[in-house]
């Protein structure tokens, strides 16, 4: 139990409380892969916030009629009861039960709905844990309302990052950091950070085009994905590699060094999946269209002179990163060159953005 998340309110808890929050998605550039128990990384990842691809949560706690009964909780996406994502609940509400005492009081009825679409391949846990995370924190405020804002967001990253790590990284906006790092201070395995050193302000609003080359659910569950890592063969030097990624790449973003920044990044996605490729049992998670898409922006980039490059979350679709003022030239290639390897032609623009937000 830390002593520097637990909840102090003494308020008399009201019998029904209504909170609201909306959190994004992010997309790692460093990347995290491997865990320990609970929710503690392996290595260090950095990423940057998005704006466009978010969930919002309406959470709706009811002070139960009697207090030894068990916890109800009901789960509503874009208004219809789902209750296959109850189990998940279930399971982040018992693991913070420490630092929320006040949820066991209480049923929850959790209405949440996402910008992207369901089948879309890209993960919601991220963004959901982040808004469920930011509602739980705003209980905290209505009931300790002195409580400071950079505290609450400090407890929400921590929360979120129980329910499921990446979440952690999705409270704060722009170029984020989880996980310790030796040299870099303020850095923490229990909570995401926003990075302090400097940032050119080429990054400050880099577009970020998600290509859905695969709608369908994700083949490899995150669980199952970090827990590869565990006696894999490279492991060790994976770890040790994302740390000095982390060196490296903070430096790209000091000085705008794209052409660097670019290696990194599409070196670090290629390695995330070379990392399932030779685990026990061993996965391909890029699909034909995947590597289509790869050597027409490798291509395109040679040409052009463009810097755009790629990164990729567990899974096929890909992640076109570029500079705002290359919007119009990339937005035409896409429609030219890359949305006929997509599904159903489809694509999300998005771009860097400020974070989670209390409604
Ligand atoms: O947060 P999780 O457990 O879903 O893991 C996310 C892992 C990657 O998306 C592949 C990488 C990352 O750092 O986001």
């Amino acid at each position: 139990m830390l002593e520097e998340f637990t909840f102090l309110a003494t308020a008399k808890w009201p019998k029904n409380i209504q909170t609201k929050a909306t959190a994004p998605s992010n997309i790692a550039l460093v990347k995290y892969w491997g865990k320990e128990d609970i929710q503690i990384p392996k290595n260090t990842s950095l990423s940057f916030t998005l704006s466009n691809c978010k969930t919002t949560t309406f959470l709706e706690l009811e002070e139960k009629k009697e207090a030894i009964e068990e916890t109800q909780i009901r789960v509503f996406l874009d208004d219809k009861e789902t209750p296959s994502f109850v189990p998940k609940i279930q399971k982040f509400f018992r693991l913070i039960d420490a630092y929320c005492p006040y949820l066991k009081h209480y049923n929850a009825t959790i209405r949440t709905s996402n910008t992207f679409p369901h089948s879309s391949g890209i993960a919601s846990s991220a963004s959901g844990m982040a808004a469920l995370a930011l509602c739980l924190v705003q209980v905290e405020k209505s009931l300790q309302p002195e409580i400071l804002e950079a505290d609450l967001r400090k407890k929400a990253s921590f929360l979120a990052r129980l329910g499921s790590g990446s979440a952690s990284r999705s409270i704060d906006g722009g170029l984020i950091l989880w996980g310790k790092h030796q040299e870099i201070d303020g850095s923490s395995d229990l909570f995401a950070v926003p990075i302090s050193s400097k940032i050119d302000p080429i990054f400050k609003d880099y577009q970020d085009t998600v290509l859905l080359i695969d709608r369908g659910q994700k083949q490899v569950s995150s669980s199952l994905g970090h827990s590869l890592m565990n006696g894999h063969p490279f492991a060790e030097a994976r770890f040790a590699q994302a740390q000095n990624n982390i060196t490296e790449l903070q430096s790209y973003l000091a000085s705008g060094n794209l052409k660097e920044f670019m290696r990194l990044v599409e070196s670090e996605a290629l390695t995330l999946h070379a990392m399932m490729m030779c685990s026990r049992p061993y996965f391909i998670l890029m699909a034909p269209q995947t590597m289509e898409v790869i050597h027409k922006i490798w291509s395109y980039r040679d040409e052009t002179k463009i810097p755009v490059c790629f990164t990729l979350d567990a899974g096929a679709n890909v992640h076109l990163l570029y500079p705002k003022k290359y919007t119009t030239e990339v937005h035409e290639f896409i429609e030219q060159e890359l949305k006929q390897h997509c599904q159903d032609q489809a694509f999300i623009h998005d771009e860097v953005g400020a974070g989670g937000e209390f409604l």
